[in-house]
């Protein structure tokens, strides 16, 4: 008989739980719900299994503070660790790098727990900094680099599409594009490669108006942030089920995503947001598209914040 897959989410916070929800709702699996929180996945898990019988989904359901039930997954998503917060005192935001020390520990343990156990599985990040905590998920599991894919391009594309599709009124479905490079204020959003419904982005808006949009993109994190008080998570956990969706059902879809380079674009044991096929080995392929001068200019100013945050890291 089949198997139906087994998907596991480690942090059962706003990104986590939100995440189960997406993917009982498409129907990608079982999910195992984990969080260091007694009652939190528990709680999650068991609310969410007593929507099915309205919403219709038949997914098996489990929240635990046990590694033991997360046994033989297809695919874990690790969002455990500290997300960006407004300081109420100084109204300041936590940066992403300054997440690095406390979200390495956890994701570096949450990383060993898992791979003891499904040493399969294919790993999905997203724990920021997201590219430097992919490379403690590589250091850690020691899995080939096709299994351990960093969420944030497909995330950073969709707000930009959003954007867009705000600015001309248009059906976000039928615009096309992608943002590159790290996940930070230096990421590479590419309008020279955005289509709406075939129509180059250019002969749609102006220059000036691209720049605001692209100055958006790169900040619309901490937009969010600003608006409330902690991180974004519906497009977040979107974003993240939309590569669990590729890889559980080999569709090949190409999307952004953090991947070790290995002399692509020019870099090299670097993980940068890139453009990849995913399917149900994890990354089939990256994409070498073609760049201007300038884009690659900005991917390098982008590899190098990656570079600074790595730096901070004891591998
Ligand atoms: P949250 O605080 O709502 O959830 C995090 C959960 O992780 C909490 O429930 C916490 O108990 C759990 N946790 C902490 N230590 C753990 C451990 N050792 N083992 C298991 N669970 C543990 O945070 P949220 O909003 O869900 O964000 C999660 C992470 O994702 C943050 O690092 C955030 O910055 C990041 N993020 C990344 C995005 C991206 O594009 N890559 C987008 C949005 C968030
Ligand atoms: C975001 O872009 C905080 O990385 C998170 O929403």
């Amino acid at each position: 008989m089949p198997r139906r897959n087994k998907i596991t989410i480690v942090g059962a916070g706003n990104v986590g739980a939100t995440a189960a929800h997406w993917a009982v709702q498409q129907d990608l699996g079982d999910v195992v719900l984990v969080d260091i929180k007694e009652g939190l996945p528990q709680g999650k898990a068991l609310d969410l299994a007593e929507s099915g019988p309205v919403m219709g989904f038949d997914s098996n359901l489990v929240g635990t503070n046990d590694y033991d039930a997360t046994a033989g997954s297809d695919v874990v998503v690790i969002t455990a660790g500290v997300p960006r917060r407004k300081d109420p005192a100084t109204g300041k935001f936590t940066s992403r790098d300054e997440l690095v020390d406390i979200n390495r520990k956890i994701v570096g343990s949450v990383t060993k727990e898992i791979v003891a156990r499904s040493p399969d599985s294919i790993l999905i990040c997203v724990s920021n900094p997201l590219d430097a905590m992919c490379h403690v998920m590589l250091a850690e599991s020691g899995f080939p680099r096709e299994r351990v894919i960093g969420m944030a391009g497909v995330l950073d594309t969709a707000r930009y599409k959003t954007f867009i599709g705000m600015e001309l009124g248009v059906s976000v479905e039928d615009i096309h594009g992608m943002v590159l490079g790290g996940h930070g204020d230096t990421m590479v959003p590419l309008p020279s490669h955005t289509s709406v419904g075939g129509i180059p982005l250019r002969e749609l808006m102006s220059e000036e108006k691209i720049d605001a949009i692209i100055a958006r993109t790169r900040k619309g994190g901490g937009e969010i942030v600003g608006l409330l008080g902690y991180s974004g998570y519906y497009a977040p956990s979107a974003s993240v089920i939309a590569m669990v969706e590729s890889i559980v059902r080999d569709k090949k879809r190409v999307l952004p995503a953090a991947c070790l380079c290995q002399g692509e674009y020019g870099y090299d044991k670097l993980f940068l947001g890139v453009p990849t096929v995913i399917g149900a080995g994890g990354v089939d392929k990256i994409i070498e598209m073609k760049l201007g001068d300038k884009e690659k200019q900005m991917l390098e100013v982008s590899a190098n914040a990656v570079r600074d945050v790595v730096k901070l890291l004891p591998y």
